[in-house]
């Protein structure tokens, strides 16, 4: 099928790459709540129905799927294995998606006229430093990295190609935050890792960064994270003093654990620093230097994922 098959439908609106994903997800509902159209692809809808709803039936896996989407003039990337554990797990089946094929795919793209918005990640480098600069030599160590990595040089070699690399994205209603929030309403005592940390940033402000990166033609690499790193531990404990919990109440209801007490590091064969790194903040000031977008605080992303919960 030649490239050019691509159909010519609305070159105004965006198109989501993996638009049933958290972050593809929240951008697609981002953009409409603002009143504005988009077109999502999805492999949840069979093929046979192209577009209705702006959805798309996609595949990385399948070029056949890639010719029936909408002409755009930015596409966001958001589609790929995103576990570490399962490009670790199976890393030529993994990197066969998140390279090979995001590569081709983010060439049959340029080959349209069409800008490439790629999410990339802090697991480009060990993690043994804070506030790694966007020029710094990549360093992963786990496959997942390695794989962003190799994705990130290729994209970046293309007409106006953007890469965006965040550290975790919080979501509102988190699922471990919404537990723990209730759990320590109802008086028991949760269990929070004292070894692990986070640089959170919260969806809206992931999308708002990235539909920032839509606009700015010329294309680059950013950075992304929360101005510092704070252990789940920690996290725990402002959570619970958040809620009015005394000292005491927070000493006895949230108890400390080490990430070894964590089951499924064993199967992964990855060491603790590889799994879940020391730091995960990254430099961000081309963002506040181009956009005006400063990185947050940990504590400013908590009350984001848990609105009306915490105080502001
Ligand atoms: N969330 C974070 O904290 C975070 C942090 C840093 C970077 N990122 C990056 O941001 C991007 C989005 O992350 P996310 O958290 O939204 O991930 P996610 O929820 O796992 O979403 C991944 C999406 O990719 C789709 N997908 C998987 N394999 C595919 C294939 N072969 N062809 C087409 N689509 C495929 C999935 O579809 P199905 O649902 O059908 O499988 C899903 O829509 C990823 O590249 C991730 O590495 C995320």
């Amino acid at each position: 099928m030649p490239v050019d098959a691509i159909h010519s439908v609305d070159h105004e609106k965006p198109l989501i790459i993996g638009g049933d994903g958290k972050l593809g997800g929240h951008l697609s509902q981002t953009i409409q709540s603002q009143g504005n159209a988009v077109n999502a692809t999805t492999r949840r809808q069979k093929p046979g129905d192209p577009g209705e709803g702006g959805l798309y039936y996609f595949d990385l896996k399948d070029r056949e799927t890639w010719v029936g989407l909408p002409k755009a003039a930015v596409a966001y990337i958001c589609a790929g294995v995103t576990s570490v554990e399962r490009c670790e797990e199976s890393p030529t089946e993994t990197a066969t998606i998140n390279v090979e094929q995001t590569i081709k795919f983010a060439e049959f793209l340029s080959c349209q006229g069409c800008r490439a918005v790629l999410i990339s990640t802090n697991r480009v480098f060990d993690g043994s430093e804070a506030h790694v600069a966007a020029a710094s030599e990549t360093c992963p160590t786990t496959a997942y990295g390695r794989q962003k990595a190799a994705v990130e040089r290729a994209v970046l070699a293309l007409p106006g190609g953007t890469v965006l690399r965040v550290s975790k994205v919080l979501f509102p209603n988190d699922n471990l935050i919404s537990r723990w929030l209730s759990d320590l309403e109802n008086g028991e005592e949760i269990q929070a890792v004292s070894d692990m940390y986070q640089s959170p940033v919260s969806a809206d402000l992931a999308v708002k960064t990235m539909l920032a990166l839509g606009t700015h033609r010329k294309g680059g690499l950013f950075q992304l994270s929360a101005k510092s790193d704070m252990s789940y531990l920690d996290i725990a404990r402002h959570l619970a003093t958040s809620l009015g919990l005394d000292g005491a109440q927070v000493r006895t209801q949230v108890r400390a654990m080490s990430r070894s007490e964590l089951p499924g590091l064993a199967a992964t064969g990855l060491q603790p620093d590889q799994l879940s790194p020391r730091h995960t903040t990254l430099d961000c000031s081309a963002l506040e230097e181009e956009f005006g977008i400063a990185s947050p605080t940990v504590i400013e992303t908590l009350r984001s994922a848990a609105t009306g919960v915490l105080p502001d």
